[in-house]
């Protein structure tokens, strides 16, 4: 099982909008798809779970909290035949009290789903906490979404060196996959100079896919935005984000 994890502090820049469309590319690829939603909003959750006949009905010993202790075995909620998740919710604060070692029980936990996913998906909250650092500890490979709001862009700055300690102290074999640009408007002047500046400064590390602002993006919560699209903006957007998933399945060696 590959683990990719999506960074960065700052929110509303497409962490979980990606991992949400990685999962359904994973699925169309008929990958064994596991994702793990360690944002207390659970926003990846509740996308995850619309399909499900009761949405709100979690699945006993599914919450994401559990990976962080050794009382209770946590179970995967199935969601259908290729994609099971563990949920995102309030219960998630009290791992951002814990200890960091208590991650090495989430990665002995995800060592024993090995054989069971080829892929896990996690998607983290926006800030740096235990449960962002957690995603990169647990992680073989990470992607940074950013837009192009200066904010954002100074913060890759922190998360990169924040990943670099990771590296360091918890996980050796932590491979960055890249920068995603997203919500770019190409006829901004802004975003034309910042995207410039930041292939100048990060050079490879900023991913060739990027994602435009679109509303068929904002709007794809419970469906991937390449399904029914309707009208020339709606399949540019899912033009994009399948040139993104397919960018970043390639990058990790599927
Ligand atoms: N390319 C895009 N164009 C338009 N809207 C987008 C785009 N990407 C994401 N959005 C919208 O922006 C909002 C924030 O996106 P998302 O929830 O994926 O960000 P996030 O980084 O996970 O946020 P948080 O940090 O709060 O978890 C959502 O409403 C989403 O639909
Ligand atoms: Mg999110």
């Amino acid at each position: 099982m590959k683990k990719f994890s999506v960074a960065n502090q700052k929110g509303g820049v497409g962490k979980t909008t990606v991992v949400r469309h990685l999962a359904h590319s994973a699925i169309e690829r008929g990958l064994r798809t596991l994702v793990i939603d360690l944002d207390p909003q659970g926003n990846l959750t509740r996308s995850v779970r619309a399909t499900l006949p009761d949405p709100s009905m979690p699945a006993d010993r599914s919450g994401a909290h559990l990976l962080f202790q050794t009382k209770v075995a946590p179970i995967p909620q199935k969601i259908n035949e290729n994609l099971s998740l563990f949920a995102g919710n309030r219960d998630l604060t009290a791992v951002l009290e814990w200890p960091i070692d208590c991650v090495e029980h989430a990665r002995a936990h995800l060592a024993s789903l090995d054989d069971q996913f080829d892929i896990c998906l996690i998607d983290t909250p926006p800030t740096m906490c235990n449960l962002l650092f957690a995603g990169m500890i647990c992680a073989d490979y990470l992607a940074m979404p950013c837009d192009l709001d200066e904010d954002a862009t100074t913060g890759l700055l922190d998360l990169a060196d924040q990943a670099e300690r990771i590296r360091e102290h918890f996980n050796p074999a932590l491979q960055l996959v890249g920068v995603l640009l997203n919500k770019v408007n190409s006829r901004r002047a802004y975003d034309q100079a910042e995207r410039i500046a930041l292939r100048n400064q990060w050079g490879d590390v900023i991913l060739d896919a990027e994602l435009q602002e679109r509303s068929a993006t904002k709007l794809a919560k419970k469906a991937p935005v390449w399904r029914n699209p309707r009208g020339d903006s709606d399949r540019r957007a899912a033009r994009e984000m399948r040139a993104v998933c397919e960018a970043i399945f390639t990058k990790i060696g599927f």
